[in-house]
């Protein structure tokens, strides 16, 4: 496995960013250690990404929340092979509880599902948001990790999640209408205030090396402009493993856990799951691994 250390592994002394800070309606933070997982642009591989890391991270023994915030276009119940029969447009209806629509999947993963399609959830306003946040934090507050599928942009559904969850990581493909969507999201973000420094990981790559260029300039040019230092978390290569493993509606890491992007996603997995909660890193890089 090709070592990447994109970023320099010397400790710099954190900078504030000279930007000023827009108002923003911040939401509560939940207790549970929440991971919120974006993108500036979508097709990315976003949601296979968030719903191969939870039942990676599953299968390591973690009890995983995860939520599907791309509130509109919601996808993990078709990924994870679920059905489920309730989801958030339910509950903003009022015909029932948050409890209600929770969703078993894989061992040690609990749904949140999402509806598809109706423009409320896409709509849902600030104050709704943050009363089904802090919901969610309640009812996950014995889980390990609370994952957020965020919808892809730079829409203020997407900023106030990322801003409300303690780590954020960003998936991105190393084409340059990738690149331009993920800086400008990561622009938007460090004005609102974007406290912790973001994971970026370059998905769909055709070599170790494609991806280590795209994530060292972008690393490069949002230190110098932004004041805003990110990390690399490494790559994720193209695998028609994954592209056959959305067709059967299993993940790869359980369809096809040989495949070189489940090997890479169950790294990506531990590597997070021994990172300390306060986020910071404990060791190398995810990739830094050997092979499980
Ligand atoms: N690493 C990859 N290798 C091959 N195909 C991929 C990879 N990542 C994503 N794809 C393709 O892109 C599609 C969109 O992925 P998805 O996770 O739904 O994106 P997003 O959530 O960012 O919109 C997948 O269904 C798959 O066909
Ligand atoms: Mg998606």
């Amino acid at each position: 496995m090709t070592e990447l250390r994109l970023v320099p592994k010397t400790k710099t002394k954190r900078t504030l960013s000279a930007s000023p800070r827009v108002h923003f309606t911040a939401l509560p933070r939940p207790g549970v250690r929440t991971i919120a997982v974006t993108s500036g642009k979508g097709g990315v591989g976003k949601s296979n990404v968030v719903a191969n890391l939870a039942v990676a991270m599953g299968q390591m023994g973690a009890s995983v929340v995860l939520v599907d915030a791309d509130f509109g276009h919601a996808n993990l119940d078709l990924l994870l092979g679920v059905n489920p029969r309730l989801d958030l447009l339910s509950v903003l209806r009022g015909e029932c509880d948050l409890a209600h629509i929770v969703t078993e999947g894989p061992p040690g993963v609990r749904l949140i599902p999402a509806g598809s399609g109706d423009a409320r959830l896409s709509e849902v306003d600030d104050v709704r948001r943050e009363g089904l946040l802090r919901e969610i934090g309640s009812l996950a507050s014995d889980a390990d990790v609370l994952l957020l599928d965020t919808a892809s942009g730079s829409s203020r559904q997407v900023t106030s999640l990322a801003l409300a969850a303690h780590e954020l990581l960003l998936v991105t493909t190393p084409e340059p209408t990738s690149y331009a969507d993920t800086y400008g999201l990561l622009k938007i973000l460090a004005a609102h205030g974007l406290g912790s420094e973001p994971g970026v990981i370059v998905n769909a790559a055709a070599s170790p090396e494609d991806a280590e260029e795209f994530a060292h300039r972008l690393a490069s040019v949002s230190r110098r402009f932004l004041r805003k230092r990110v990390h690399s978390l490494g790559y994720l290569p193209f695998d028609p493993a994954l592209q056959r493993s959305v067709q059967k509606q299993e993940p790869a890491v359980l369809a096809y856990p040989k495949s070189p992007f489940a090997q890479q996603m169950r790294k990506l997995a531990a590597w997070l799951l021994e990172r300390s909660p306060d986020g910071a890193p404990v060791g190398d890089t995810p990739w830094d691994r050997e092979c499980a």
